[in-house]
């Protein structure tokens, strides 16, 4: 099929929360945008209220823990556009936030790493051809500034006392893939970065967090539409840069 001229994203998770409303930010910028969702009812549904809105959204299977689907969506994206310009790895879990590190589950551990960690590998890997077909690919990990080691060890940080160990090095993991594939895309078009949206009010946290999702989702938009002079391999709130 002819790659289409519109730009192409595809967010993961994004059926709800901060997922929804990056595709909803990135679609107000004329952006086609697909709704990754591992459950079809609840993806459908999400695409069909962003339709309702006039958005160009459409909903794609895709369950970061089954790599047959990773291989699905890839075909569907190469038959339908021929190319990915923005791939934001949004989904995730957080399973451990009232668990202490010496008591942590390994279970739930591993599991935690699985999704937020070894499964972003796999999609991104999985769609990275498409990726590189696009004249601009911008590749956003949704990370959280409970990832920096940096800021955990900072006893002035507002976060400082919140430790769930396999939450908080999941996405320090993730951030390493940030790096390491940024620097192995230094010399292409695609940029590669993590973001933190701070602390968010969505179902991942019993709605406790202080910002809207509009908030949290603005630095994923921005690092998902930055122009070819922006950063790469780099870690960012609404603020700016993020300490490692
Ligand atoms: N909220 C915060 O304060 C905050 C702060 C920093 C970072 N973050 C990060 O922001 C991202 C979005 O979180 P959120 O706060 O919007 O949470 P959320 O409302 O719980 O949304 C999480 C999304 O991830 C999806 N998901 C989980 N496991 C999946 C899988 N195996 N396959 C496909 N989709 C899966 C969920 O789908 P289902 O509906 O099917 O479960 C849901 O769409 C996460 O990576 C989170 O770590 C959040």
């Amino acid at each position: 099929m002819a790659e289409q001229t519109k730009k192409v994203a595809l967010v993961t998770g994004a059926n709800k929360g901060i997922g929804y409303e990056t595709a909803r930010q990135l679609a107000t910028q004329g952006i086609t945008v697909l709704i990754g969702a591992r459950d079809e009812k609840r993806g459908k549904e999400a695409a069909t209220k962003l339709q309702r809105e006039g958005f160009d959204a459409q909903f794609l299977l895709l369950d970061i823990n089954d790599e047959a689907t990773h291989k699905t969506a890839r075909q569907f994206i190469e038959e339908k556009f021929g190319k990915l310009d923005i791939l934001v790895n949004n989904a995730g879990i957080a399973l451990d936030l009232d668990q202490k590190p010496s008591e942590v589950d390994a279970q739930m551990l591993r599991k935690t790493f699985d999704t937020n960690f070894f499964g972003v590998i796999s999609v991104t890997q999985a769609l990275m051809p498409l990726i590189r077909k696009s004249k601009a690919g911008r590749i956003v990990n949704v990370s959280s500034g409970l990832g920096s080691l940096t800021q955990n060890s900072d006893p002035n940080w507002s976060f400082y006392a919140v430790k769930p160990l396999a939450y908080n090095s999941s996405k320090t993991a993730l951030n390493a893939f940030t790096v390491m594939l940024a620097h192995e895309l230094k010399d292409t078009a695609i940029k590669v970065n993590s973001a933190d949206p701070g602390f968010t009010a969505t179902d991942l946290n019993g709605h406790r967090g202080y910002k809207t999702v509009e908030q949290g989702a603005s630095v994923i938009t921005q690092l998902a539409t930055l122009p070819a002079d922006g950063p790469t391999g780099s870690y960012f709130d609404d603020q700016g840069v993020l300490p490692w």
